[in-house]
Order: structure tokens, then sequence, then C-alpha cells
């Protein structure tokens, strides 16, 4: 007689999140040595890099091995534009999205019916860890599109047995109407997005803090806890990280846990993390180095990805919530956002951190840099809160000019801005506005 496997009870952490480090990390090696194979064989931009590199899948033999293997980068997506890093013939590829990026080409992933299982129990997984349960209610607000959040967070929800209201992003009206009369449980997008329905509640004489809504799982985009206080203050809610890239895989490739809030846990058992020194890009970081992170995807069917470099910059710390997984620590910005200015580098989280220390500010600000001569300024666009006296926020505007050169060490102009004056995020929020 043969039984049935028991499925996978969705409300409970499944087998792999539960491994001791060393069933981990022997899962990984097994993996790797045949996702470095797979790649090899079967995209040749792996087995010219390989073969450039002077290295071939059979000297990977130990973890550490990895770091013999050359980096991916965007470039080389773009490069291979639109299809060119398939592993498998078009008619396995079950779905495809893209991320348009600033500039250029936009980089196209694809999925076979397999990486879009893995992928949504991978979404599955975070949204327990942050606390949602089977038969909740969970409205989308990420962007449903060639933009991996909306699908990606869809699919997840439905993994786990929620009631899904895809709402995409965008028609904030609609969306406030919505959470007021399907009474969601749970909110998906971006913690800027939120912030924007938030204000629009209040604006409408909404109470933001009497919705149903009890937890949050957002990402796409740089957040600190100034933002989560910010966010769980006004929503009455348990906000919750979650981390993804569309290169690796999407949204989910690490979720953070509602108990500890203390980052990302990384999925290991589908993706091996190494930091990498930000400035000569070749040496691995030890744990808790800070650093770019690189990402090996393990099971990827349509597009394996050996060391891409997602420029990132966090660091890697010891598991917690899922003992065996390590976590990320927040990512304080991109390489590419990173504003240096008269030679002191920094990133809007900084800002934001300390912005959000002052409480006569809000959260709504903008980064304008210009240049007059050879000389580079750095002007805070940055609205206070509503109901603050004149003077209140002449001293708040001061205090931030100075925490910031305390801080940061760079001098800057800041200008407070009407309330309600500053473009509203609808997605992933813009902060710099580079004019120079
Ligand atoms: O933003 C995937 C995603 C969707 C993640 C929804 C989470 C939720 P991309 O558009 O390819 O994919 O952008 C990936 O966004 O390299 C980071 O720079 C940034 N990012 C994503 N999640 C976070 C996060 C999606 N939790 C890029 N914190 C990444 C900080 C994040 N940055």
């Amino acid at each position: 007689m043969t039984t049935e496997p028991t499925p996978q009870d969705p409300s409970q952490p499944d087998a792999a999140e539960l491994m001791s480090r060393d069933e981990l990390e022997a899962l990984q090696l097994a993996r790797l040595r045949q996702t470095v194979a797979y790649a090899y064989e079967r995209v040749p931009l792996y087995t010219r890099k390989f073969d450039d590199a002077g290295v071939h899948p059979s000297d990977l033999r130990e973890l550490a091995d990895l770091a013999k293997f050359p980096y991916t980068t965007k470039e080389d997506l773009r490069q291979e534009y639109p299809f060119g890093m398939f592993a498998v013939p078009q008619e396995k590829i079950a779905r495809i999205h893209a991320s348009s990026g600033t500039t250029g080409r936009p980089t196209v992933v694809g999925y076979t019916k397999h990486d879009l299982d893995v992928w949504a129990s991978l979404v599955a997984r975070c949204m327990r860890l942050s606390g949602v349960r089977p038969g909740m209610k969970v409205h989308v607000a990420y962007g449903y599109g060639l933009f991996t959040g909306g699908l990606g967070a869809h699919y997840g929800a439905e993994a786990l047995g929620t009631t899904v209201i895809p709402m995409s992003g965008g028609q904030t009206e609609k969306q406030i109407q919505l959470i007021q009369d399907f009474e969601p449980d749970v909110i998906m997008c971006t913690p800027s997005y939120l912030l924007t329905l938030m204000d629009a509640m209040a604006q409408r004489g909404i109470d933001p803090r009497a919705t149903s809504l009890k937890f949050g799982v957002l990402g796409a985009e740089p957040w600190t806890e100034e933002m989560r206080h910010e966010l769980e203050a006004g929503l009455g809610i348990k906000a919750c990280d979650i981390y993804g890239l569309s290169e690796v895989m999407g949204p989910g490739v690490a979720g953070e846990s509602v108990e500890t809030q203390d980052g990302n846990t990384i999925w290991e058992d589908h993706f091996r993390p190494e930091i990498i020194d930000p400035f000569d890009h070749t040496t691995v970081m030890p744990d808790g180095e800070p650093g770019e992170l690189v990402f090996t995807a393990l099971t990827k069917e349509a597009l394996p990805i050996i060391r891409y470099r997602t420029k990132d910059l966090t660091r890697l710390l010891p598991g917690t919530a899922r003992p065996a997984h390590r976590r990320m620590g927040r990512i304080t910005g991109r390489s590419d956002d990173m504003i240096i200015l008269r030679g002191v580098n920094m990133f809007p989280s900084q800002i934001e951190e300390i912005a959000l220390r002052i409480p006569v500010l809000s959260p709504h600000f903008q980064l304008e840099l210009t240049r007059s001569g050879r000389m580079d300024s750095l002007t805070i666009h940055i609205e206070p809160r509503e109901n603050t006296s004149a003077e209140a926020r002449a001293a708040a505007a001061a205090e931030l000019k100075s925490q910031i050169k305390i801080h940061i060490g760079s001098s800057c102009a800041v200008h407070l801005a009407e309330p309600g004056s500053l473009e509203r995020s609808s997605g992933k929020l813009r902060r710099i506005y580079d004019r120079r």
C-alpha cells in the first residue's frame, strides 16, 4: 500500500526552516554543486565566464570554493537581453518578469512552473514568519505586472491559504475604500506607500488606527527602524520587512519574524549569501562585516544565477527566529544610491533616521543635489508635521542640519516644505533629485 505524503500544514514551519546549520550547509553544498554545473552546461554566458576565469564546476568541493567563481552583474543580464540567460527552452518558461531600472534595457527574468512553486512557498514562509496565518485577508498593494512585487506577494498569500485582495498599487482613494469595506488583516506594499495611505486616511477624517489591519509585510525599498515605529504607531499594526530582487527571484528571498523584528532571515536552503568588500569587490567578508550582498540561487531552473552582485549594502548576522538561517542587517542603501557630497558618503536612510528622531519633522522629505561652480550642495526639502508652530519648525530645521553635521559629517541646507506639498510615494519612493 502506498501512502500519500502528509501535506505540509501551511501554518507551521517546514522541515528546512528547522534544520540544523550542519544539515543546511550540507544541503547548500549539494545544491550549489548542482546549480553551478547546470549553469555551466546550459547558459553560454556562464560557460564563457567560467572558462575565462579558469574555473570548472568540478572545482567546487566545499562551500568556500564558491569564491573562485566569477560574479554575475545586472550588466550581464542586460547584455543577454531578453532571453539569453534562460537555461530551459521557451516552452518550459511559465512566466516572465522584468525590472525597468533607471536607464537602459530592462532586465528580464523567467520562471518554470517549479520555480513559481518554490517562489510562492518562500513568500508564504516570510508571511507566516511575519505573523500572517491561513484564513486571514491580505490586501496586496504592490504593483501587479512585470514588477515581481504584486504577483510574488499574491501567489505567496495563496500558498499560505489566505484570502487575497489583489488591489495592486496606486488609486489611493480606492485602496482606502476597500480597506474599510473588506476589512483585511494584512497589507503588503512598500513602506513609503503605506505611509501615503496612512496620511490619506487621516486627511479624510479616518482614524488609521481604527482599521482592521493588524500586520504589514513591507519591502522593495530601504526603510529604517524609525519608519517602522512611525507606521506601527500610526496604524496600530506590527510591521515586518521582506526582501528580494527580481534577478534572484523576487520578494521572499528573506523575511522578518514578527516575534524578534530583528532583520530579515535569509532562506538559505534556496540562496547562498556572501558579503563582499564594497571597495575591492573581491574579498569575501566575514559575517558581521558590512559590504555588498551577493547571492547564488541554489534551486532555480529557468534562470540559474551565480554570485549575483545586488549592490545592496548590509551585513550577515547569526540566525535567531530560525537559528540555522542567517539574517541580513537592514539595507543601508544601494551602492548606486550613495550620495557623495564633497567627499562624504551618505544614504537617504541615514537622513530618514535622523529626521524621524525630531518629533516636529514628518517622514516626507526629498534630497536635492545641485552644483554651482565646483561646489556641490545638498538641500533637504522636508515637511514639518501639521499643527506645529513656526518657531518649533524653525528650531527643528536647525536641529536637523546640526544632527546631520554631527552624525554624517556634511553640511547641508534644510528647506521646510509646506505640509502635503512633496510628491507622495505610489510604490518605490524616489528620494534623490540629482540636478548636478
Ligand atoms: O523590489 C522585489 C520585492 C518586491 C521585494 C516586494 C520585497 C517586496 P526589484 O524591483 O528587482 O525587486 O528591486 C530589488 O529593491 O536590490 C533592493 O535594493 C531593494 N529592496 C527590496 N527589498 C528591500 C528591503 C523587488 N526589504 C531591489 N529593504 C533590491 C531594502 C529592498 N531594500
